[in-house]
């Protein structure tokens, strides 16, 4: 069956033709890949993965101590919502800032659970390499040089939100988390090895992302989508629930900071050829309408979108 493109990290790293060609590709058609060969160790997954579940198998009551207030983005919360299908949203998950180090909010992270700490912190700065690299690498196919997206975007912080999905009998009923795309710049997730849950929506088709063991999932946010001048994609996905097996996932968002103004970089633009093809905005304003409203069958990104 259809599935994401495969990249190979290594030969990225090493700047191999063919493997960054492949990321190009993957990234217009796509919006999503997995990575394998991305260096971070097994046992850094696996302490990361093992510190999530010890986490989602605290009693209610402990989970609660470090909960989410009104508008708060981070902290332990459910998104038990009610989406367009009128499908429930069947999730419990915790949100932490995890980068820069410290931009972290301790009280929201379970400290008296052992290793938590240590694994989220040696996971999440891993992962904030594999995401600066790529980044590295989508520079410079982007026409700039490798330095070129972190000189506009700054140093990314990064939003760690672990995601725990119960088992469900009626999955037909209930999805996991309704269709969306990632507001940030880059998106890197670690999922079970053997639940499927994850899907992103490709020519009109749900397509399933059949795990590969320990490889890593990375997708495109809005925020490149809108750098890139609509090159790259940020594309719609969705996780649905396992009539059997519950699942447990990190997504790792790479963000810019609240106050950068956003919009299509200068390499991507050629008017009148490519014009502009979003407004310019700042980063927390696209991520307030972004969160007050529903996918709704049409991008978030057209929010921003520069109609012609
Ligand atoms: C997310 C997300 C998918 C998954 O947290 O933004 O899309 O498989 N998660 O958990
Ligand atoms: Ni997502």
């Amino acid at each position: 069956s259809l599935q994401i493109p495969i990249i190979d990290f290594s030969l990225l790293a090493k700047g191999d033709e063919h493997e960054t060609r492949k990321l190009d590709l993957a990234c217009k058609e796509w919006g999503f890949f997995q990575i394998r060969n991305h260096g971070v160790q097994v046992k850094i997954l696996q302490k990361m993965k093992a510190a999530m579940a010890a986490f989602f198998e605290l009693p209610l009551m402990e989970k609660k101590k470090y909960a989410m207030g009104a508008n708060d983005l981070e902290g332990y919360g459910q998104a038990y919502v009610v989406s367009e299908e009128q499908k429930l949203d069947w999730c419990d998950l915790v949100a932490l800032k995890t980068l820069p180090l410290e931009q972290r909010n301790l009280n929201f992270w379970p400290l008296n659970l052992p290793g938590f700490k240590e694994a989220v912190e040696d996971y999440s700065i891993e992962v904030q390499k594999v995401a600066e690299e790529i980044n590295a690498n989508l520079s410079i196919l982007m026409g700039m040089e490798r330095d070129g997206l972190k000189r506009y975007q700054g140093e990314l912080k990064q939003l760690m939100r672990m995601n725990y999905y119960p088992p469900c009998s009626s999955p037909d009923l209930v999805v996991g988390v309704s269709p969306h795309s990632d507001g940030g710049s880059l998106t890197v997730l670690l999922q079970d090895d053997d639940v499927i849950g994850l899907q992103i929506k490709h020519k009109g088709e749900w397509i399933p992302v059949k795990p590969i063991p320990n490889a890593l999932v990375v997708n495109i946010g809005d925020a490149i989508e809108i750098m890139s001048n609509g090159v790259y994609k940020s594309i719609e996905h969705r996780a649905i629930t396992n009539e059997k097996k519950a699942r447990i996932s990190a997504a790792a968002f790479a963000h810019v900071d609240d106050e950068l103004e956003i919009g299509p970089l200068d390499s991507m633009v050629d008017d009148p050829h490519r014009p502009p093809m979003y407004k310019k905005i700042k980063y927390i304003d696209y991520i307030r309408q972004v969160l007050a409203r529903k996918m709704d069958g049409k991008a978030h990104t057209d929010l921003v979108k520069i109609q012609t």
